[in-house]
């Protein structure tokens, strides 16, 4: 069968490995670069704007795919989904109608509160600017203000990190309504943030193992935030801070938010719904919600997904996801992200680097190497302005699956850093100490 893939990250090279992985699918990618794991997958690589339709429209016409898989947030809210659609080829991942659960944030919360659902925190969406600076004041001083847009993860300000005093959040959210119309702005929770990502048909909600990302540049969760630099899961499909009725809060949320959200539009939700949760003092949170796979947390799940990934994207599609036995090993997995130096405020692009023989081309039972955005010339790699390369270590234990995705990250040479924190057991320590006074 031949599946349409679009997207070009870490995080499709990823999917383009488990789509191919059971032998029965041949892949034709659409995609903004050339990435060259996914080129290396593909049967057919057509380079194009995802904003292009007609672009897109016309590469789908001529490979006439079973399904597509749309990787990237843009494209899902801009509803390719409902484009291809059209075409009558279904896609996993959202109408642009249900995507809006990550295009808006206040669509979300007002969801979530409209069907009584738990997880939300105290929030207001404000239309105009008329009773921000009270409702700060009502919060304590601890406030988050939200673009209620995309914003490639930039638009949410946090109090005490981004936001000195209640004039700067007040501006903020002034500035969010001139270019949003509307802004959310809500109580800063405290706790640990977990992202649970569930298979979702419409009706059934199927989740992956549980994963934390560290979104910080530097060690000890220092400096800007990224894309993401890394993130860990546990053999035991739990992570280390967390309970077992911690993840069945947040189970139970995502099983009634893809309810509302038939209920409210009458359109299914089919494809991946990735919660951003927080545990805090007083249970699981929703921080939010994202209609696709995260990148890094796919590169998690996906290698140790036992069963037939077409199948659960046949099941997604069939609705009957109920119906297949969705089984991942119980190995713990970390995921390093090399980045060029100075990223992310002033990467060092056009660098080359060089991996390691050995590193290229690893033990997939224990390694795996995902490109995201490098620059493949007939005399090697070179680094382009975003995250490059991803080695994900995968073993019974997450001591030894950090060490392994360490050793992978010392063999690329260049004007490169990774996070050699992450995964660790001292990081984790920490997290996990911070957890057990918060639940006294
Ligand atoms: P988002 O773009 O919604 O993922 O938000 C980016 C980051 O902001 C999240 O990963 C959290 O670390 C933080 N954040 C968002 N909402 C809240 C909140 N209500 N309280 C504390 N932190 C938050
Ligand atoms: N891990 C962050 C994201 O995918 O949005």
């Amino acid at each position: 069968m031949k599946v349409l893939l679009i997207g070009n990250g870490a995080r499709e090279h990823c999917i383009a490995e488990a789509l191919t992985r059971s032998g029965r699918v041949k892949l034709a990618t659409y995609a903004k670069a050339k990435n060259p794991g996914i080129f290396a997958l593909s049967e057919e690589y057509q380079l194009g704007s995802y904003t292009d339709f007609r672009s897109i429209l016309n590469f789908a016409k001529k490979v006439k795919p079973d399904f597509a898989f749309i990787g990237p947030d843009d494209p899902i809210a801009d509803g390719v989904a409902d484009l291809l659609l059209e075409l009558e080829i279904h896609s996993v991942a959202p109408l642009k109608t249900v995507a809006r659960l990550e295009s808006s944030k206040s669509f979300t919360r007002d969801l979530v509160q409209k069907y009584k659902i738990p997880g939300n925190p105290r929030f207001k969406v404000f239309f105009d600017p008329v009773g921000i600076k009270e409702f700060l004041q009502e919060l304590g001083g601890n406030y988050v203000v939200k673009a209620d847009g995309l914003m490639g993860g930039k638009g949410v300000q946090i109090s005490g990190e981004h936001l000195a005093t209640l004039e700067d959040g007040e501006a903020y959210a002034k500035k969010c309504i001139e270019k949003f119309g509307r802004v959310v702005v809500e109580e800063k929770l405290i706790g640990q943030e977990f992202s649970l990502m569930s298979f979702v048909d419409g009706k059934h909600v199927v989740d992956m193992p549980p994963v934390q990302d560290h979104k910080r540049a530097f060690v000890g969760d220092k400096g800007a935030n990224t894309g993401g630099m890394g993130s860990y899961s546990d053999a035991n499909h739990l992570l280390p801070f967390l309970e077992k009725r911690d993840l069945e809060e947040a189970h139970l949320i995502t099983e009634k938010v893809a309810d509302a959200l038939f209920r409210e539009t009458g359109i299914l939700f089919k494809g991946i719904m990735y919660g951003g949760f927080m545990v805090t003092a007083n249970g699981v949170r929703l921080i939010e919600y994202n209609a696709r796979f995260g990148d890094p947390e796919v590169m998690n799940v996906l290698p140790i997904l036992k069963t037939d990934f077409v199948e659960v994207c046949e099941a997604i599609l069939g609705g009957n996801l109920n119906r297949v036995k969705i089984e991942f090993e119980n190995k713990a997995t970390v995921c390093k992200y090399i980045v060029p130096e100075g990223y992310p405020e002033n990467p060092r692009a056009g660098e080359k680097i060089e991996i390691e023989p050995s590193t290229l081309n690893p033990q997939p039972s224990t390694l795996r190497m995902y490109y995201a955005s490098v620059d493949q010339r007939d005399d090697g790699l070179y680094l382009s302005s975003s995250r490059a390369i991803a080695f994900v270590g995968i073993a019974d234990t997450l001591d030894i699956a950090e060490k392994i995705a360490e050793q992978a990250c010392g063999n690329v040479k260049g004007l490169v850093f990774h996070r050699e924190d992450i995964g660790t057991a001292a990081l984790i320590e920490k997290r996990v100490r911070m957890m057990r006074e918060f639940r006294r």
